[in-house]
Formats: structure tokens, sequence, C-alpha cells
């Protein structure tokens, strides 16, 4: 018996995992184990043998047990300590990386003008970059001798040899896309139409491939007090802030009568600038009602249909929302200015959700 209790506690001591505890209580206290066929002895022994012997084997038995028990217990502490090594996290570290790339500001606020203007009807529309002389002009109401032509700084395309037609431009504004919207889908219509302009020019405030959003709406009654509604409830939503104040300043372009520029008030104090408060006026766009020209050039009724429409160069209005100063770099493809101006791709601007934030 004691050479079967030395065995057995070794064993159990040696024992690297529950499996081998398992086998050896089966080799051990199992109906065929040595301790059972042991007790099963018993029965052949006298009854003073049986006397003695029968305690100590029950004793051995329960001292097996407990001994597989504990050893259990020990064995599964071990692996949970060697898990809680394994599995250390160091919490103070710094989270996953970022996403590498941005949004760039342009897109981002091209993003907040769809957002805003869709919260007013207005759906997007689109027109080419490389445009024909009659949609950038002509339909426009500026015809071949006008002095806005050569105010443009017009990019041309080549031409082939022989052929003598007007060459086609590479937009100067957006406006076209007033008359291509008007041929295709008529009245009433309510859209911007964000996108690419092109014009030779170069300074700090200049960059021969620029962006501007046009913005058309055409119904029975429209007028510029929908138009001054419009466009104070934009610049609200766009600056974030909760009061603007507008001042529409007479003005001419020729595809719009009467037209209007149009300021907002601000301050530049301390060099930043705060949007509907202060001394300051800030031109951001120009305006006006659709001139009858240009609905009769889109196929629309001048008789029976009038409209507001504005355009607004978004670099400046990007530029002046996120202090950005110098136009040029928007250009530039430097990363460190565009991890530095960028927006995260997962942060979409809405209404509700805010637009910058
Ligand atoms: N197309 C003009 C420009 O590029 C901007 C503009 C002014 C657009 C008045 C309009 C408008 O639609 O009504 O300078």
């Amino acid at each position: 018996m004691d050479d079967l209790r030395q065995k057995y506690l070794g064993l159990i001591a040696e024992a690297s995992d529950e499996a081998a505890l398992e086998a050896l209580r089966v080799q051990a206290i199992g109906k065929k184990g040595e301790v059972s066929l042991a007790m099963r002895e018993l029965g052949k022994m006298s009854p003073e043998e049986r006397k003695e012997a029968g305690p100590r084997l029950n004793a051995l038995k329960d001292e097996i047990t407990s001994a597989l028990t504990a050893k259990k217990a020990a064995l599964g502490d071990a692996a949970l300590e060697e898990r809680l090594a394994a599995e250390w996290l160091d919490v103070t570290l710094p989270g996953r990386p970022r996403a590498q790339g941005t949004i760039h500001p342009i897109s981002q606020v091209m993003e907040e003008l769809t957002a805003i203007f869709a919260d007013m009807g207005f759906s997007v529309a689109e027109g080419p970059q490389v445009e024909s002389d009659w949609y950038n002009f002509d339909a426009l109401n500026i015809p071949g001798h006008h002095p806005a032509r050569a105010e443009m700084d017009t990019f041309y395309m080549a031409r082939a040899e022989g052929d003598n037609r007007p060459p086609h431009v590479l937009r100067t504004h957006t406006s076209p896309v007033q008359i291509r919207h008007m041929e295709a889908y008529g009245a009433p219509c309510r859209v911007i139409a964000p996108g690419r302009v092109y014009r030779a020019d170069y300074d700090q405030t200049h960059t021969p491939m620029f962006h501007q959003v046009e913005g058309l709406a055409i119904d029975r009654d429209i007028s510029m007090a929908n138009l001054k509604w419009v466009l104070e409830e934009f610049v609200k939503a766009y600056f974030e802030v909760d009061d603007v104040e507008l001042r529409f300043r007479a003005s001419h372009f020729p595809f719009t009568e009467p037209s209007a520029e149009v300021d907002i008030r601000c301050s530049w104090e301390g060099g930043t600038l705060k949007v509907g408060e202060g001394d300051d006026w800030l031109e951001i766009l120009g305006s006006g009602m659709v001139h009858p020209k240009v609905l009769q050039a889109g196929g629309i009724d001048p008789d029976k249909w009038q409209g507001f429409a504005f355009g607004m160069g978004i670099d400046r209005i990007a530029m002046l929302k996120y202090g950005i100063p110098d136009l040029r770099a928007f250009f530039d493809s430097d990363l460190r200015w565009l991890r530095h101006y960028g927006f995260s791709a997962l942060d979409v601007p809405t209404l509700h959700r805010g637009l910058s934030a």
C-alpha cells in the first residue's frame, strides 16, 4: 500500500496537464485501477486483516483523489497565469495608426455645399470641362465682341487644320451647366453645379484651374427675395454660425438682370475671420435673376418662367472657412499640407451631424 501511495502521489506531482491527470486517475482508482483491484482483494482476507486493510485502502483512495483535485487546480492556475502573461495589453500604447490618406479640403467643401443645398431641394448637375464656345459664352449672352470674353483669360483648345469653327475652350466658369441643365430638364428646376474651371492666371489668389459652384433655380415666380433667403441659409450653414448679414451690391453680369454681388458681414480682428460680426465685408459670390435671353438659349420660355442664379468660388470659401492662406498650396500635392488641412475619409459632412465636425 505504501508503494502504491508513493507511486501515485509522485506521478500526480509530476503530471504536466489535465489529460495526464485523468490517465492517472483511471490507472489508480478507475474501475480496473490498481487501488480498486486491491480493494477487491479485501473479500479474500480474514476478518481481522480486512478490518486493518479496509480503512487504510479507503484512506489511500481519498488521498489520491484529493491529490488529483489539488493538482488539477494548480495546473489551471498555472495555465491562467501563462495566458495572462501572454495576452498582456499595454493600454497606454497609442491607438491604431490613422488611415494614411485624407480628403482634400476642396472635396470636403464640395460635400458640405452638396449637403446644404440638398437640404433646400437642390440636386447636383454636371457639365464637361472642355466646353463649346456656344455654351461657355454665347448662350450666356456673352457675344463674340463682349469684353467679358477678353477678361476671362480663356484657354482655347487646338483646332484641326482647316477647321474654321470657333475653338472649344476649357470652361471659364460653371455657368454653362445652367444652359445644359435647362436644355435637358426644362423648368422648373433647382440645381447646383460644382466643378473645375480654368483661366490663364497665376498668383497667390489665382491658379489656372480652380473650382466654382453654380446655382440655378427656375419657377413661375421666383424673385430676388428667394435668392437672398437661399444664400443666407447657405452662408449660415456653411460657416456654421447662427446669424449672418448679407449685403447685395448692384453689379453687372451678361447672364443676369438685375445682377448683384453678395458680401457677408465679417471681422478680421486678430487676423482670424469671424463671419456675422464686425465692420468688414467679404465678397463671396455673383448672382442675379437669369437673363431672359439665357432662359431662351436653354429652351425655356421667359414669359412663363423666371429664376435666379449664382456663382461662387469654392477654393476661396474653403480658404476662408479653414484658414488656408495660399490658394496655390491646394494643388501642390504636398503631403505635409494634405495631412494638416485634409479631412478624415470617414467623416462625411451632413447637416444633422455637423458639417466639419
Ligand atoms: N460666372 C460668373 C463668374 O465666373 C459668376 C456668376 C455670377 C455666376 C453671377 C452666376 C451669376 O450664375 O448669376 O465670374
